[in-house]
């Protein structure tokens, strides 16, 4: 009778397992991205990877000024999602301004202070437009047919996230201030986390915007330093040192707009002219990098583990990235820094989930 007890209680066992098993591997990985939205490369390529991805659930979109304002990357977003007809895809705004007060007021003082290395500062060098629909208006004419949430985005990524407790993958693409926020309103997210995959940071390579600090980070270092010092499960760094080691060029052109599709037709329109003046155009793809291996993370070849932080001393290293080999210093947190992925198998990946 007992062994008889026991024999069904295994069975049962062996069959929650399976259960268990099957349902583990038909599970998608669910990804929030945060991205400074912009049209294809790269925070849109990065979206029309992820969303293409059958594997991939993306829960939503949350928007950060950086590459763009608000009103701009909500535009971008709302666009590239009908584009690929993918209009259950949540977009959510966040967070006007970078943490630092007055930054955007006062960057040509900074860029006399701490010499810049790149004319480019995102946003700061547009005035910002009064609403995401004039945006859309004017670029694309007519109204959207997707509506961005009625929710903040830093509430968008609360919510989600303890909705889905230890399955989200959050990737800033953009600066860090949306998570930064998140986690400072909500700590009881921080272990709900599975990981948080960044494009930010340059460690072992110059900044691209100063001397010392790579773009996402210099935006908002504030936020940046806030994030990296979380001790998350996880936490991926796809920055300048990989990121700087791979350009999209007139092959990978060719390939993307062989074939007669809505995304093919976008890159025509916005690559083809280059290629025109110069079939030797290349130009790199920082987030796409981030989302490449979010995809599929055997793309990745080689990666250092260091304790990591950003620096926020209002000087000449306002945004430098900084990581540790040995020890970090008090409230740092280890972290994968990636340094260099298959290329041949990143740009296939690419290809293929813009041709589908
Ligand atoms: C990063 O800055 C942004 O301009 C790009 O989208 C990328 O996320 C590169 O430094
Ligand atoms: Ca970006």
């Amino acid at each position: 009778m007992l062994t008889m007890k026991r024999c069904r209680i295994v069975s049962v066992g062996i069959v929650l397992l399976f259960v268990a098993l099957v349902s583990l591997a038909g599970a998608k990985e669910k990804v929030i991205l945060d991205a400074d939205m912009v049209l294809l490369y790269d925070d849109g390529v990065a979206m029309m990877m992820l969303a293409n991805h059958p594997d991939i659930e993306l829960l939503g979109v949350t928007i950060v000024p950086g590459n763009t304002w608000l009103s701009e990357g909500t535009a971008y977003a709302v666009r590239q999602l009908e584009v690929l007809n993918r209009k259950d895809i949540p977009v959510a705004s966040g967070i006007r301004y970078p943490l630092r007060a007055g930054r955007y007021e006062t960057m040509e003082v900074e860029r006399k202070m701490f010499g810049f290395s790149s004319s480019y500062t995102g946003c700061f060098g547009r005035t910002e437009p009064a609403s995401f629909l004039d945006v859309y208006r004017t670029e694309f004419g007519g109204r959207p047919t997707i509506k961005p949430v009625d929710k903040h985005a830093v509430n968008f990524l609360i919510d989600t996230i303890k909705a889905n407790p230890g399955e989200v993958t959050v990737m800033p693409i953009g600066p860090c201030t949306n998570l930064a926020i998140a986690i400072r309103i909500a700590p009881e997210i921080i272990p709900l986390i599975k990981r948080v995959v960044y494009m930010g940071g340059a460690f072992d390579t110059p900044g691209n915007t100063t001397p010392s600090a790579e773009f996402n980070w210099w935006f908002d270092p504030e936020a940046a330093k806030m994030c990296v010092r979380t001790p998350f499960a996880d936490q991926l760094i796809v920055g300048l040192d990989v990121c700087e080691k791979y350009r999209f060029n007139k092959k990978i052109f060719d390939r993307i707009t062989a074939v007669n599709k809505p995304i093919a037709k976008m890159f025509k329109e916005k690559y083809g002219p280059e290629f025109k003046k110069n079939p030797n155009y290349t130009r790199l793809v920082w987030d796409t990098i981030a989302a490449a291996v979010v995809i599929d993370p055997a793309l990745i070849t080689e990666e250092e583990t260091r304790w990591v932080d950003v620096n926020s001393d209002y000087g000449l290293d306002y945004g430098r990235s900084l990581g540790y080999s040995k020890r970090g210093p008090a409230g740092t947190q280890k972290a994968r820094i990636l340094f260099t992925i298959d290329e041949k198998r990143f740009w296939d990946l690419m290809v293929d989930l813009l041709t589908k």
